[in-house]
């Protein structure tokens, strides 16, 4: 066992930019706030293993048949990350991480029975002041949201229909939406966190018949690529950082020291000399990448949260938040024989091997993909202001990070009505870029414009000190998750199209979202 002094020692296995670590502003003041020593297990060099040795696990692929529910249970499994790892325990759906990738058909609904059979005890540490993680609740909880599926809110996964092992809860996804990369995840109150970094994610890929007319890359030649990080111990299992504070070892963020693609720790994958397409997911718990291909290659972004771009977006890097997708295309047909890595920053995620010889390659990308039609502001028929900031709270946990300064539990205060366009202007006060996510809706970011934040802190007034920014045209599609920078605010238009009823918006950092950095909206009818 070393000696670390709280988590700060822990983000020296990297800080990605935006993501200095916030300042609780007073907590200087507050007694718990202060760490004790605490042991930390000895952790793995990952440079000491050799890299793409292992091939990129493919998720196995669920295709649903009309009438029959799939069964999908949560369970305590084994997984090698790598080829001289000693398997890892984590808790999976099925039996790997990621789970299953589900593959829908646009108007096909699917109904899935999920079912918990996870251990009567968790096996990461459990904050019982945590918001919804009470020593009242039982430890090992799990309820299951399809991320950016428009569902009714009762198939939702509302952070309180949560089921102990032993149970089950089918739910039905009408999947009347546009084509997109959507994914599955824990969302239980309190522990979402521990239970995503246990393993408990998976891919849902939603296709319709525009999609499948353009003649990208498929079968074979498409794949997910879900990316996350852990600490990981030298003999191989996870570790999960906590404060120092024996009951209230809330952290603020975790960052891994291994980087896994599809749940392998610098994988390889065979390619042919042609174009693949790439389903790309951070599914992270606070690690934002900034991702690139070695030597700064070229290759295009077609699609994003919700779905695909107007047009084709020439990218050669692209910084990822916990939430967001990507839909990339990459083509490798003049790199027949040689390699080329995935990298983040500057390290080296996996390697793409591109096998010798040439091949007919018939898929295209159109220059055109899909209709996007821009947002109008004036559809809009009612604007909310709300601030995203921190505060000392040194009852529960040295700090806390809220949603316009309002507790989960208080009274609902954004109520939508059904079918309306609203625009949440979203008034950044922290040091931190903030991925905030809404359930139910896809939207589209209006603009993003630097502000004063002293002068909003001291007077309640927005003063703007640039110009509004549009979004870039990768940004410029449908979203469900986007980036809110500090020291900006940041405007989603939203039509609050689908369903009446109570969802959740929330940060997807998943510390911040476990303590209380989210809320529920309802849209009324
Ligand atoms: Cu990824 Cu509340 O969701
Ligand atoms: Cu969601
Ligand atoms: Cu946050």
């Amino acid at each position: 066992m070393g000696l670390l002094a709280g988590t700060g020692a822990l983000r020296a296995f990297g800080t990605p930019m935006h993501m200095a670590m916030p300042a609780a502003k007073g907590s200087g003041l507050c007694k718990h706030a202060v760490a004790d020593q605490i042991s930390v297990p000895r952790l793995l060099d990952p440079s000491r293993l050799t890299p793409f040795v292992d091939a990129l696990p493919r998720p196995d692929v669920l295709h649903p048949k009309a009438g029959t529910a799939l069964r999908i249970a949560m369970r305590e499994s084994e997984q090698r990350l790598h080829r001289d790892l000693a398997p890892t325990r984590l808790w999976t759906y099925g039996n790997s991480m990621p789970g299953p990738t589900i593959e829908a058909r646009s108007g096909v609904a699917v109904r899935v029975e999920w079912s918990n059979s996870l251990p009567l005890k968790h096996f990461l540490p459990i904050d019982h002041h945590v918001c919804g993680a009470e020593p009242d609740k039982p430890e090992v909880r799990g309820v299951v949201h399809v991320h950016g599926a428009r569902v009714p809110a009762a198939d939702d996964g509302y952070p309180t229909d949560w089921m102990v092992p032993g149970q089950s809860r089918g739910q039905t996804y009408p999947n009347r939406q546009d084509a997109a990369t959507l994914w599955y995840h824990d969302h239980t109150m309190g522990i979402e966190r521990l239970n995503l970094y246990a393993g408990l994610f998976g891919m849902y890929l939603l296709r319709d018949d525009h999609e499948l007319s353009l003649g990208l890359p498929s079968g074979d030649f498409e794949w997910p690529l879900v990316l996350t990080d852990r600490l990981l111990t030298e003999d191989g299992q996870l570790y999960y950082p906590t404060s120092g504070i024996s009951d209230a070892p809330w952290v603020p963020e975790v960052f891994g020291n291994a980087m896994l693609v599809n749940g392998a720790l610098m994988p390889r994958l065979d390619v042919q000399a042609r174009r693949y397409r790439f389903r790309v997911l951070n599914a992270a718990n606070g690690r934002f990448f900034r991702l690139s291909l070695r030597g700064q290659r070229p290759f295009v972004q077609i699609g994003s949260d919700q779905g695909l771009l107007a047009a084709p977006v020439q990218q050669t890097s692209l910084f990822l938040a916990p939430g967001e997708r990507a839909d990339l295309v990459v083509d490798f047909a003049s790199m027949d024989g040689s390699a080329i890595e995935l990298m983040n920053d500057a390290l080296p995620l996996m390697q793409f091997k591109v096998t010798a010889g040439k091949v007919i390659d018939s898929s295209r990308v159109p220059s055109t993909l899909r209709d996007v039609p821009r947002m109008a502001e004036t559809s809009a028929t009612q604007t909310r202001v709300l601030t995203i900031d921190e505060y000392a709270d040194c009852v529960a946990t040295p700090m806390l990070m809220l949603l316009d300064g309002k507790h989960w539990h208080e009274p609902v205060s954004e109520k939508p009505r059904l079918g309306s366009t609203e625009i949440w202007s979203l008034v950044n006060l922290t040091e931190d870029t903030h991925p905030i996510h809404l359930h139910l809706v896809r939207f589209q970011i209006l603009d993003r414009r630097p502000f004063d934040v002293d002068e909003y802190l001291e007077s309640k007034t927005i003063r703007y000190t640039g110009p509004a920014q549009p979004p870039p045209a990768h940004e410029a599609g449908w979203k469900d998750t986007a980036q809110v920078y500090p020291g900006m605010v940041t405007r989603y238009i939203i039509t609050f199209e689908g369903y009446a009823g109570r969802y959740v918006w929330h940060c997807h950092l998943l510390e911040h979202a476990s303590n209380e950095m989210m809320r529920p909206f309802e849209v009324v009818g």
